[in-house]
């Protein structure tokens, strides 16, 4: 077993460009920081909205785990798939009653286990279970496996996910934000051993509105109705973060933001 292991965590994959900008850069970072692990958001990978089993298919050739969000349950034909694909996550705080789970775990070749543990935010979101009492509900069983474990908490707050950082710091090697698409810049290690950020961000079109065409966000924001969505295109964009964490105890070493932007390329 490796001293420390190297986990790479993408944000949200918003749709094809999500996808392109996978295609286009993966190979570079895979190359350049030799990842252990690579986890990757994709609730909005399938055309801005959800995942099929086809998109995650696509997603595997870059992540080993797959979590997800409030739009994992977006695409009606792919509920089945999130109980037959234990790389494919949702949140564990769902009512149990759904499809799917919450915990993965990743077992390497070289013989190392890694868990993987995502989680949803209850502020301006869905009244979901707790999340933190659902986190120290599982914990104990996920860490009798491995005291490597990286939690996904998909939260619009960053109150809500700053809290969850200190309520789990020294119980998990790490606490990732998603759901806001915006990389923030609070990459740390917090005291008792956890690597946290508020916010990793996206992979997609960069001239957006967090993945979508400005167009439509804009007229959503004039009119107070309801518009389609799609995906910008063009301007490709990843934001990521690289975690080292020592691979006997759990704790984080060190959290470095990756964030990479194609030259304009017009649209
Ligand atoms: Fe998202
Ligand atoms: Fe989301």
């Amino acid at each position: 077993m490796p001293a420390s292991l190297r986990i790479l965590f993408l944000g949200d994959v918003i749709g094809h460009p999500g996808r392109q900008a996978l295609r286009r850069f993966m190979p570079g970072l895979v190359e350049r920081l030799s990842p252990d692990l690579v986890v990757a958001n994709g609730e909005n990978a399938a055309g801005g909205s959800g995942i099929t089993a086809d998109v995650a298919r696509e997603l595997f050739a870059y992540a080993h785990i797959l979590t997800s969000g409030n739009h994992v349950w977006d695409k009606k034909e792919s509920l089945p798939y999130l109980d037959a694909e234990p790389r494919l996550l949702r949140p564990a705080n769902y009512p149990p009653t759904n499809p799917g789970r919450g915990v993965g775990f990743y077992e390497s070749p070289a013989g190392w286990t890694a868990a993987v543990v995502n989680l949803q935010g209850r502020v301006f979101m869905e009244p979901l279970d707790c999340p933190f009492r659902v986190a120290d509900a599982l914990l104990e069983s996920v860490r009798a496996r491995t005291p490597v474990i990286v939690v996904d908490f998909h939260a619009e707050a960053t109150s809500e996910k700053q809290a969850l950082g200190w309520h789990l710091d020294g119980r998990v090697s790490a606490v990732i934000g998603t759901h806001t698409h915006v990389p923030t810049a609070d990459e740390r290690i917090l005291p008792g051993g956890t690597a946290f950020i508020t916010d990793v961000g996206m992979a997609g079109a960069r001239n957006s509105v967090i993945g979508i065409k400005p167009e439509q966000a804009i007229e959503k924001f004039l009119t107070g109705r309801p518009q389609r969505f799609e995906p910008q295109k063009g301007g490709l964009f990843l934001s990521a973060v690289y975690i080292e964490i020592d691979a006997a105890t759990g704790r984080a070493l060190s959290i470095v933001r990756e964030v990479i932007t194609e030259e304009e390329e017009g649209d």
